[in-house]
């Protein structure tokens, strides 16, 4: 009985010593140490030895299931740190995943992408030119020759005597035409500077020009597509306002305005009391425009407009200081 017990002792330490993976140990477990396993049928049969054998017998078989217990527990703890790789504790896959922050769209891009869609809804396709401009396409062949009084208008960033920051993106009008016939419907979206800082005005912002040039094209369709776009974008039945204006390369010129979405036109800080905002600048394409892009006046006709992206974004969500825009404070950009 006693070598009975030895070797089975001797052979469960030899195959919990051989185990690889973690997964063989219920086995062991099973075949050694469980309910029906050999040692526990070996202490079943201690009642058939010698009654003063007994008790020793009976105190070794349970030494040695403490032995075995001891060494199964080593070895399970052995196999799982292998597991958990470089001995580390293993990962405890019920914890909740980590939450990684989400990024989100900048407002301006946000407004910018609503107003482009809001375009290419209507039909018009979407060109982009360099920020760094020739003189030329800013001004001359805008109708605003060297010297000209509307240049001062712009607080222009010079880089020499013929390169500049364009300080709109009515130069896409002459880049477009230049490379193609009419008809065309067109926006240009990007980045303009001027030098001018205040609560209205940043050195860079974002404006969105378009035209659309075709034969008989008329004030109306200006109208049409500025009201269209107007109530896509502020919500129907809002009030609009066609103010005559000047700009040298449209004639005639027209600002628009919207009813003061502050306070409805009432009149109020916002809309300095005259219960109207001003939201983009218009007209019909002067014939000077066309004749330096080589089109002739007479065959064609056509219309622009230029409006300010940061402007709408602050009309839109209520923001009274444009300079929020570019400060990155994550308290004001995440509530976008
Ligand atoms: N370029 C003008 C501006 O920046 C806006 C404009 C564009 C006006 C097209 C008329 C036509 O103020």
């Amino acid at each position: 009985m006693e070598e009975e017990i030895l070797r089975l002792k001797a052979e469960a330490l030899a195959a919990l010593a051989a185990l690889g993976e973690a997964g063989e140990l219920e086995t062991f477990r099973v075949k050694y140490l469980g309910r029906k396993g050999q040692l526990t049928g070996l202490m079943r049969m201690l009642g058939q030895a010698a009654a003063e054998e007994r008790p020793r017998l009976g105190k070794l078989a349970n030494d040695v299931r403490q032995e075995l217990e001891t060494a199964f527990e080593a070895k399970s703890q052995e196999l799982a740190a292998r597991a958990g790789g470089a001995g580390g504790p293993r990962e405890d896959l019920t914890l909740p995943g980590r939450l990684v922050p989400f990024g989100r769209l900048h407002p301006v891009t946000q407004v910018m992408e609503e107003v482009c869609g809001v375009f290419a809804g209507l039909g018009f396709a979407v060109a982009e030119g360099p920020d760094v401009e020739m003189d030329y396409y800013n001004f001359e062949a805008l109708n605003i020759p060297p010297h000209h009084p509307a240049r001062d208008m712009h607080d222009t960033f010079y880089i020499n005597e013929t390169l500049l920051l364009r300080t709109h993106t009515s130069p896409m009008q002459v880049r477009t035409m230049e490379r193609e016939k009419p008809p065309l419907r067109m926006i240009a979206p990007g980045k303009v500077y001027r030098c001018d800082s205040d609560i209205t005005h940043t050195p860079m912002f974002h404006q969105v020009e378009g035209f659309l040039v075709d034969r008989k094209v008329s004030f109306a369709d200006l109208k049409g597509v500025l009201t269209t776009f107007i109530a896509r974008m502020f919500g129907e039945g809002g009030a609009v306002r066609f103010r005559p204006s000047f700009f040298p390369f449209t004639e005639p010129s027209a600002e628009v305005d919207i009813a003061c979405v502050i306070c409805g036109g009432k009149g109020c800080r916002v809309c300095k009391e005259t219960g109207w905002l001003e939201i983009l600048g218009a007209g019909m394409i002067d014939p000077e425009v066309f004749k330096a892009v080589g089109y002739d006046p007479e065959e064609v006709s056509g219309f622009a407009f230029g409006l300010g992206i940061e402007r709408i974004a602050m009309l839109k969500y209520g923001i009274t200081d444009i300079r929020l825009f570019y400060e990155n404070d994550l308290r004001f950009l995440a509530q976008f």
